[in-house]
């Protein structure tokens, strides 16, 4: 089938991004948030990006008003009634999801596609209360979205080949890369990359080495972007947390159960970049 009209759900950094790039791509996209305050301050992030870009250079003033032209904010899922895919940004909550696509199957067209951007929560779960379960996949992409090249395609065990496809072109056509991944906790990319942060909390927790230091060494040693300390507090350490609980509950190794720290610092309102308190604001007492 052919995409020409995108819902977005949710408008926070996640689902603002993927907003962004998709509206960059020339679809039109119409971005949902449940009030208006949410809405304005996902819709600046959005403008504030494009303005950013233009400032920069790499985007003209004629780009930018075909951005914007193609862009809108709303508070009405009803409006979501022309949509070819929506995608769900919203909170990891699974309840909150399943009556989402609940309502969204109720008021998209019979052949719309609906996608989560979920880390961590089954996607089959979310499939299983719509009546299109094979037009239900995962759309997983990573932060930032505008900047990061790659998407996981998450297949459930009722997806049908033709959504499959009809992902992976529209991915390549909003420049990312696409892979597949089986419905299964982690996907591919945080299966491997929540251990690894978990690893460096604990060794944190052990004494082994300095936050900084560990950080500096998979930097300078390994030519990562960020060390792990500074990709949890990027990432969000709420976030991490919720994603390394699905991935013990499928799979009880203690490579994947979260570090007491880790919880503790959630448990005490510490999520990192997007609270200004995380690993780089803790106390190294506590
Ligand atoms: N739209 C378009 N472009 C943007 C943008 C936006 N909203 N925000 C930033 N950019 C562009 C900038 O313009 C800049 O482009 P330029 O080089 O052409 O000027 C480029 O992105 C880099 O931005 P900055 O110069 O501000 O920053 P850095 O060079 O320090 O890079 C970073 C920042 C891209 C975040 C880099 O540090 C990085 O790659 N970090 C690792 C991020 C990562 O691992 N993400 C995955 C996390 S896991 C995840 O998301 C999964 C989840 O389920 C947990």
């Amino acid at each position: 089938m052919a995409i020409k009209k995108v819902g977005v759900v949710g408008g926070g950094l996640m689902g603002s991004g993927i907003a962004q790039t998709i509206a960059q791509s020339g679809y039109d996209v119409l971005m949902l948030e449940v009030n208006q305050e949410l809405l304005d301050r996902g819709v600046e992030r959005v403008q504030g990006a494009w303005s950013m870009l233009q400032g920069k250079g790499r985007i003209t003033e004629t780009q930018v008003g075909e951005y914007r032209g193609r862009f809108r904010g709303t508070l009405d899922l009803e409006a979501f009634a022309d949509r070819d895919l929506v995608l769900e940004a919203i909170i990891e909550n699974l309840d909150a999801k399943r009556s989402l696509f609940k309502r969204l199957d109720t008021i998209v067209p019979g052949d719309a596609i609906l996608v989560s951007n979920t880390s961590s929560l089954p996607i089959i779960e979310m499939a299983a209360v719509t009546k299109r379960e094979a037009q239900v996949a995962g759309l997983h992409f990573f932060n930032p979205a505008p900047v990061m090249k790659l998407v996981e395609i998450v297949r459930t065990i009722s997806t049908a080949d033709t959504t499959v496809e009809t992902l992976r072109e529209f991915a390549r056509s909003l420049g990312k890369t696409p892979i597949v991944a089986k419905d299964t906790a982690g996907f591919v990319v945080n299966f491997l990359l929540i251990p690894y942060m978990l690893s460096a909390i604990r060794m944190f927790e052990h004494g082994l080495a300095t936050r900084e230091d560990i950080d500096t060494g998979m930097k300078l040693g390994c030519g990562y972007p960020m060390g792990p300390f500074e990709l949890l507090d990027y990432v969000g350490l709420d976030t991490t947390l919720y994603a390394a609980e699905a991935i013990y509950l499928e799979y009880p190794d203690p490579a994947y159960a979260p570090p007491t720290l880790l919880r503790r610092m959630v448990q005490s309102g510490r999520y990192g970049k997007k609270n200004g308190r995380g690993f780089y604001n803790l106390d190294e007492q506590s």
